[in-house]
């Protein structure tokens, strides 16, 4: 049998993931160990590889079959728009993407001015204001700590990730539009679809069965 091998999102994503899949018997006693500095794990008796990677790489791991299965958020997969088959929602890591700003920010998205976004998202904050909104927009792409493009004057609104919303509230910013819901979602390649059919079908149905029972 050949191993199936799953690239999963470093930190929490990834910990969620290992917890649902311990609840079916998979379990990689390698990969608790926390002191390691090994980047790959197996579990030889279920032929199972795993490896973490930074979020936007793990479309790019299964899309080219180096993974056979990825676990990512929804934001990294719409962002990516890599060749890959969406297969479940695994209902952790739920957060909204939203178009955030000072509360002020509000009238200038009315008018459909030509502000500046700041975003960690290019292509989905694209989308949202060009064919979503019809709105023309200066998008600038930043690469963390997106609230502060508006507290500094780099932008009038940022397209960012809002889970409990202490960050904007801390930084006296408000969720201005909803963009979309998020949460992880569980890919595949599409060779390995066909390819590996009956082990994977078989992974989805009982991930379906442990998300059902809550
Ligand atoms: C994310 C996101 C927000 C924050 C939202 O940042 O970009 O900044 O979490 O969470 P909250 O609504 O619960 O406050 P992350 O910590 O991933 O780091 P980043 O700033 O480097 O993007």
């Amino acid at each position: 049998m050949r191993y199936l091998t799953f690239a999963l999102t470093k930190g929490r994503l990834a910990n969620k993931t290992l917890e649902m899949l311990e609840m079916l018997g998979i379990t990689c006693e390698e990969m608790k160990d926390k002191s390691s500095r090994k980047l790959i794990f197996v579990n030889e008796e279920l032929k199972l590889k795993f490896f973490l990677a930074k979020g936007p790489d793990v479309p790019t791991y299964v899309e080219y079959g180096a993974a056979d299965i990825g676990v990512v958020g929804k934001d990294t997969i719409v962002e990516e728009g890599r060749k890959v088959h969406e297969v479940l929602d695994l209902g952790f890591g739920k957060c909204r993407m939203c178009v955030c700003g000072q509360e002020e920010a509000r009238e200038l998205l009315r008018h459909h001015e030509l502000i500046r976004v700041a975003t960690k998202y290019p292509n989905i904050a694209k989308d949202y204001f060009y064919n979503k909104k019809h709105q023309t927009v200066e998008i600038i792409k930043m690469n963390g700590s997106i609230e502060l493009a508006p507290i500094v004057g780099l932008s009038e609104v940022i397209v960012d990730i809002v889970e409990t919303g202490s960050t904007l509230k801390e930084n006296g910013l408000v969720v201005l539009e909803e963009v979309c819901p998020l949460s992880a979602r569980m890919i595949v390649n599409p060779v390995s679809m066909r390819m590996e059919n009956d082990r994977i079908k078989e992974l989805i149905v009982n991930l379906r069965k442990l998300l059902q029972e809550g």
